[in-house]
């Protein structure tokens, strides 16, 4: 399954992909993880040690180099003509532990200008790549979904919103709703974090009435930020996301 994760910021979106990622993991599944947060979180999240995190080379860095496979110049505009073999440029740009590959965008904002295009369409030519592969995938992205072109949408599986019960977190679903949308992506489910009552997770459902609610998570207070799951070790948060990708792969299954 390739799932691309969004919602409002602080909602838990790293929180979540890392936990699916660890949990793809223990089933040998070997999945990809792509942070596409410049922030660069996800590798904390998943428990990677400092030691890889600190020698990981930022997908920002490989733009020169897809813009000379792909016969163009990075400069302009950084988009590439071509749509280039860079299977083995990846390779030397992961990073692996807990049978987990992460890849991680980088950080933006060359001269200042607020403008992520270049390392975007650096990430699309990744993504395009990874989507054809067998293995899992799951990107955890900032709020917007700039990350995605068309095609890119088009061959992930499906978006996984992530939303708290709060009402500026609940107003951004169906911005993301949109904008997915506009760029092809048609499979998209709720998941509702920081959920502990019916009412909360029936306030979630009402306020998004044409999108389905996947599940919902609860508040485990013990999560910490450098490893989701050993703080997390005396909660149910393992349990519980465990029925959220059951869930999902159902839903995946039943589009098949
Ligand atoms: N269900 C939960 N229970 C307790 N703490 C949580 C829960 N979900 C997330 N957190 C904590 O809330 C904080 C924000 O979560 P997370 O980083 O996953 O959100 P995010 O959407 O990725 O944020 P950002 O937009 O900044 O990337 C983290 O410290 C995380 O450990
Ligand atoms: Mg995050």
């Amino acid at each position: 399954m390739k799932i691309a994760v969004a919602g409002k910021g602080g909602v838990g979106k790293t929180t979540v992909t890392a936990g699916l990622c660890r949990l793809l993991a223990e089933q040998n599944r070997g999945p990809w993880a792509i942070d596409a947060d410049p922030n660069n979180c996800l590798g904390y999240a998943l428990g990677f040690p400092q030691y890889l995190l600190d020698d990981v080379k930022p997908l920002s860095d490989m733009r020169q180099m897809l813009a000379e496979r792909a016969g163009s110049n990075a400069g302009q505009g950084g988009m590439f003509s071509l749509n280039p073999d860079v299977t083995d440029i990846i390779a030397d740009y992961e990073i692996n532990y807990y049978d987990i590959s992460l890849l991680v965008m980088g950080i933006v904002d060359e001269g200042g200008t607020g403008c992520m295009c270049p390392e975007n369409a650096t990430l699309r030519t990744i993504l395009r790549e990874l989507v054809h592969t067998e293995r899992d995938l799951m990107v955890d992205m900032v709020a917007g979904l700039e990350h995605l072109g068309r095609g890119t949408a088009q061959a992930v599986d499906g978006l996984l919103i992530i939303t708290q019960p709060n009402r500026s977190a609940l107003r951004t679903v169906p911005r993301i709703h949109k904008l997915a949308e506009d760029i092809g992506l048609t499979r998209m489910w709720v998941l509702g974090n920081n959920v502990n009552s019916e009412e909360e997770a029936d306030r979630i459902q009402q306020s998004i009435p044409q999108m389905p609610l996947l599940g919902t998570l609860g508040h485990y207070p013990q999560i910490q930020d450098d490893d989701v799951f050993v703080g997390a070790s005396g909660s149910n948060l393992k349990s519980d996301l465990s029925q959220i990708l059951t869930k999902l792969e159902a839903q995946l299954d039943g589009d098949a």
